[in-house]
């Protein structure tokens, strides 16, 4: 893969595309820059080498067309604060001025980005000299803002991405073992690929989260009220089959009546939900065993919470394995989302070898998928 250690940049107009896909609350406030923090090392390394312009391109959400509540204005004001100087948000490609760093407005206002259009990508093209793509998070999608535009101009990785792909293709090639993967959230199709892809190469795969319940189905348990995605079972029964082993389950739970804070809930030694309850944590005995993995590990890879750890009574499994992976000798590695966000609500965000700021792209260069915003930086 092409990187800034292969761009001339001194005197040029730098396009560079980055993942400022960041979550907003209701007052259009930025609740986790760590997207934008994690650009700044490229923007840095352009600068102090002389680019003289950066334009960058990012995307807000899932728009269709122009939505000013997915504008980029409070992403663009936070990216000045940490550049410590102003950065000017132009309303389409043909707007932007001449100022040292400026911003498009959400690529995906335009039509034709979400299908890698090439006219939309040479309106970008037409901003600059060489094509930085920094956008990780987003290069298991081909759009034009990171696939069609890097065919039109002398392109490479910046920093973020060069150092995801090489973490992340470290895993793989060469994991210092046990290899110990540790996957949870909601549903197990989301996750089966990458499943299937460390039934192959990882030494333990730990299951938790709502995701354990088509998994317990499939062996004939009650699963209760849990949420219990049911396109998930026949995969689940699959990968038990295959699995030689190597994938634990959950053997106790936290239980509760609804999905709330106040809701009754209690410890559960088993994994039969009875009826009107729902599993909504891995229990004590499962956390403890879990995390002793963790702490044996050689390598960790771990994507997906082991259970509602946004509410209080729920979180101590996730907190268990946050815990564990911030304490190990083992290097972690810490696939974006959900276990991105329940390692910085416990503070242990900067405990791990890696977090990484893609969730689908990090799951897809895992399960071997080739990832359209890297393959154009290699050919
Ligand atoms: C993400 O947040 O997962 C990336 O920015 C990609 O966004 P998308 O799933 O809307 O393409
Ligand atoms: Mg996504």
């Amino acid at each position: 893969m092409r990187t800034l250690d292969d761009l001339d940049v001194d005197g040029k107009r730098v396009l560079v595309r980055v993942d400022f896909n960041v979550p907003l609350d209701g007052a259009r406030t930025i609740t986790d820059d760590t997207r934008i923090q994690a650009a700044l090392p490229t923007l840095t390394e352009l600068r102090e080498r002389g680019a003289a312009q950066l334009v960058l391109l990012a995307h807000l959400g899932r728009p269709k067309g122009v939505d000013p509540a997915l504008s980029l204005a409070p992403v663009a004001a936070r990216l000045g604060e940490l550049l410590g100087e102003d950065v000017a948000l132009a309303p389409d490609p043909e707007s932007v001025g001449d100022g040292a760093v400026s911003m498009v407005e959400n690529v995906r206002f335009f039509d034709g980005e979400t299908k890698n259009d090439p006219a939309l990508a040479q309106r970008y093209a037409a901003l600059a000299d060489v094509y930085v793509d920094d956008a990780f998070g987003a290069a298991h999608r081909a759009h034009s803002s990171n696939e069609a535009v890097a065919r039109l101009l002398p392109s490479a990785a910046g920093r973020l991405l060069q150092r995801e792909v090489e973490t992340l293709r470290g895993i793989i090639a060469e994991p210092k073992r046990p290899l110990v993967a540790v996957v949870g959230g909601a549903k197990v199709t989301d996750k089966i690929g990458v499943i299937d892809a460390f039934l192959e190469i990882a030494d333990t795969i730990l299951v938790g989260g709502a995701m354990c319940f088509p998994f317990f189905k499939a062996q004939g348990h009650e699963v209760g009220a849990s949420l219990c995605e049911e396109e998930g079972v026949a995969p689940a029964e699959r990968a038990l089959l295959d699995s030689g082993g190597k994938l634990h389950l959950p053997q106790d739970l936290v239980i509760g009546q609804g999905f709330s804070a106040d809701t009754e809930h209690r410890a559960l030694d088993a994994v039969d939900v009875p009826d009107g309850w729902m599993g909504l944590d891995v229990g004590p005995r499962t956390a403890a065993a879990y995390a002793q993995e963790i702490l044996n590990a050689g390598t960790v890879f771990w994507n997906g919470p082991m259970g509602a750890f946004e509410l209080e009574p729920f979180a101590a499994g996730t907190r268990a394995v946050a815990d564990a992976v911030a304490e190990t000798a083992a290097t972690t590695v810490v696939g974006g989302g959900d276990s991105a966000a329940a390692l910085t609500q416990f503070g242990l965000a900067d405990r791990v070898t890696h977090l990484s700021t893609g969730g689908g792209a990090s799951l897809e260069l895992l399960e071997g998928k080739a990832l359209p915003g890297v393959e154009v930086l290699e050919s």
